[in-house]
């Protein structure tokens, strides 16, 4: 893949953007002009970061950096083998942008949405080749984290997947699993229902956010308690995955607790807007 496409320069798109300038391909982001700045930001103070703790070279950050384009135009894709979209999860604005990208690339590049919730078949079917669209779900933050679920669809081709999870574990050094296109995939489909619950566990007064996370961490020796990982993960991005999940299952247990509800609300996203269940 020498040119690949990144739609979105935010928290996840930044980080493709990052990972795959990293492994050596050229990059063009397409991000709205209002906030291109604050994505060429967010990449440089990753790759930064990547230098102090000694996991890049400087001289490999700066020809990193070099590889990435952002600009809003989305024509700058036409030449992409691959893009990667990673705009915010409104399924009307990612149907809007697949098919405009169908008409603008090569009927042979592939087409990959890094959706939490939103099932990949409704992404492929606003285009004409539905065979070469598929899930690419990565993990944030993305230059830290080791894997990428690889979402098939009906339609996809089997060959566009085995290319994705090739490229994906033998260019990006990610590991990848292979999931159905479900709701939540394999790992969110496990993790949300375990964030809901510690949610209801503090709604309820059961128990304070503190020894709720201090619980998980020094009990099961996991690296961060569950409400820390819904400020990290973003609550509204629990809140979406989780309506997708009792969207699809019916199941009760899958509810979003109403807290989680007010909080998304009330801008109480987590660590991007300063405040979640702690304080940033
Ligand atoms: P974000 O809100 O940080 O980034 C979205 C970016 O898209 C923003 O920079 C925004 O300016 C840009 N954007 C909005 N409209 C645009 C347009 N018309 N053209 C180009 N760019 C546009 O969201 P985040 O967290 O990066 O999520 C992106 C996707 O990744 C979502 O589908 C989400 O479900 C998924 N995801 C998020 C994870 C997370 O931990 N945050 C983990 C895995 C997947």
């Amino acid at each position: 893949m020498k040119n690949v496409g990144v739609i979105g320069g935010g928290t996840m798109g930044a980080g493709i953007a990052e990972v795959v300038a990293r492994a050596g391909s050229t990059v063009r982001v397409v991000e709205r002009d209002e906030a291109i700045d604050a994505a060429q930001q967010r990449i440089e103070k990753s790759l930064a970061r990547a230098v102090k703790s000694g996991r890049l070279s400087d001289d490999d950050a700066k020809a990193a950096l070099a590889r990435i384009t952002i600009t809003s135009d989305l024509s700058t894709l036409a030449d992409s083998e691959l893009v990667v979209e990673a705009m915010p999860e409104i399924e009307e604005l990612k149907v809007e942008y697949f098919t405009k990208l169908d008409e603008i690339v090569s009927p042979d590049a592939i087409l990959a949405t890094n959706t939490s919730s939103i099932p990949v078949i409704r992404l492929a079917n606003a285009t004409k080749h539905p065979e070469r669209v598929l899930g690419m779900h990565f993990f944030n933050p993305v230059p830290v984290m080791a894997l990428v679920e690889v979402v098939t669809t009906l339609k996809v081709d089997r060959a566009v997947v085995d290319k994705v999870a090739t490229y994906a574990r033998e260019t990006l050094g990610k590991k990848t699993i292979e999931s159905k296109d479900q709701a939540g995939f394999i790992v969110n489909a496990l993790l949300i229902p375990y964030l809901t619950s510690a949610i209801r566990m503090f709604e309820t007064g059961f128990a304070s956010a503190e020894d709720i996370d201090e619980g998980m961490v020094s009990g099961c020796g996991h690296p961060m308690g569950p409400l820390r990982l819904c400020d990290t993960v973003g609550l509204d991005i629990c809140l979406a995955v989780a309506e997708s999940l009792f969207d699809e299952f019916g199941d009760p247990h899958y509810a979003p607790p109403v807290l989680l509800r007010r909080m998304v609300d009330a801008g109480y996203l987590g660590r991007k807007t300063g405040r979640g269940f702690y304080e940033y």
